[in-house]
């Protein structure tokens, strides 16, 4: 899902804005409920199929296209920048994800299956986005130095102190570095819960000093579960909804998960914005997790997630990680033409 420029009254933003509006205006984001994406495009069935028979995103409408920018084909660093309070246990879930997209022999359905979909993508020369995606250098910045209400840019000046900082800075890595802002619970963000739970993008060099991708993810778990962490939370203002149980026991760490998982896939495959999307529009491109919002199981589609898994314990997953479950959202497959995931039933 993609934002227009938000455009504030800040001088400071006007500035830049002047300079950079193309890019302030193609930040992209993402929030998974409610599914209303406003298509212009014909990227849901929703669309073709009367709303009644979508089927996994699949839809012969959807042109998506490699646009001839990089990809990360060379093994994928992931940086991460701790924002504000967070507990060890939450740390630990979000670890437990990252160190399982190149996990070996693990459990099917499993988080390194689910990557393998994004391995599918290529660059100019043919080579496949890494299959070695590894956990590199942590920051923490637990006092908030930014505040507790960022905007867009202030993200990067988040990013601009963990890259500069005295001791221990986080590597330079422009070529096959992700990084990866997560913002605690009582953090506010520019649009966050209004319009998007995460978005991916990468660090201007008038702020940052380099052009690095990174992308934001907040915990919404005081803020806008039922936005953010859905299915584990519900909006209020659908009746009859019920939560399921998340498979980690933390409402909000367990939603940033499929939002974390979104972005980075998209990093991957689009990391500077002029790589693998749909759409004609450039400034709007609708990228390979954005085509499969909402959608963790076969028949899912509009509302409905498709078929998950229930663990003996209750809760409600879709793929295995290193002595964890997590539930993620499917991505684009563009062999098949529509989404795929390791659970899929047809496999
Ligand atoms: C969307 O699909 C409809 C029906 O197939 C078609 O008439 C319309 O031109 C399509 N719109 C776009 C923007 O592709
Ligand atoms: C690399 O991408 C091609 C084209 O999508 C695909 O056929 C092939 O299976 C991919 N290789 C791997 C290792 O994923």
């Amino acid at each position: 899902m993609w934002l227009g420029c938000v455009c504030r009254s800040s001088t400071l933003f006007l500035l830049i804005a002047a300079t950079l509006l193309l890019f302030t205006a193609s930040v992209t984001a993402w929030r998974p409920w409610p599914n209303q994406q406003q298509n212009t495009m014909n990227t849901t069935a929703d669309l073709e199929f009367g709303g009644s028979k979508k089927y996994e995103g699949s839809s012969e409408f959807v042109h998506l296209r490699y646009h001839m920018g990089p990809v990360f084909t060379n093994k994928i660093t992931i940086h991460t920048i701790w924002y504000g309070h967070w507990q060890k246990s939450q740390k630990r879930i979000i670890r437990g994800f990252l160190n399982s997209i190149s996990a070996v022999n693990g459990k099917h359905p499993s988080v390194a299956g689910w990557w393998k979909t994004v391995q599918l993508y290529t660059d100019q020369t043919g080579a496949n986005i890494s299959h070695n995606v590894r956990l590199g250098e942590e920051k923490n910045d637990r006092l908030y130095s930014h505040g507790k209400s960022l905007t867009r840019l202030s993200v990067q000046s988040i990013i601009k102190s963990a890259v500069t900082a005295r001791t221990r800075p986080l590597p330079i890595n422009p070529k096959s570095g992700l990084y990866l802002l997560l913002t605690a619970d009582d953090v506010q963000v520019e649009d966050f819960c209004s319009q998007i739970c995460g978005f991916h993008y990468f660090t201007f060099p008038s702020i940052v000093g380099y052009t690095l991708p990174f992308a934001w993810v907040g915990n919404s778990a005081k803020q806008c579960a039922g936005v953010c962490a859905y299915p584990f939370a519900v909006p209020s203002y659908i009746p009859n909804l019920k939560p399921v149980r998340s498979p980690n026991g933390e409402v909000g760490v367990d939603g940033m998960i499929s939002v974390i998982a979104h972005e980075i896939a998209e990093l991957a495959t689009n990391p500077l914005v002029n790589a693998w999307y749909a759409g004609q529009d450039p400034s709007f491109p609708v990228e390979i997790a954005d085509l499969c919002e909402g959608i963790y199981g076969t028949g899912g589609g509009g509302s409905y997630t498709g078929q998950m898994l229930e663990g003996e314990d209750g809760v409600t997953y879709n793929m295995n990680g290193v002595g964890r479950r997590f539930l993620v959202q499917w991505v684009w497959n563009p062999i098949v033409n529509y989404c795929s995931g390791p659970n899929a039933l047809d496999q």
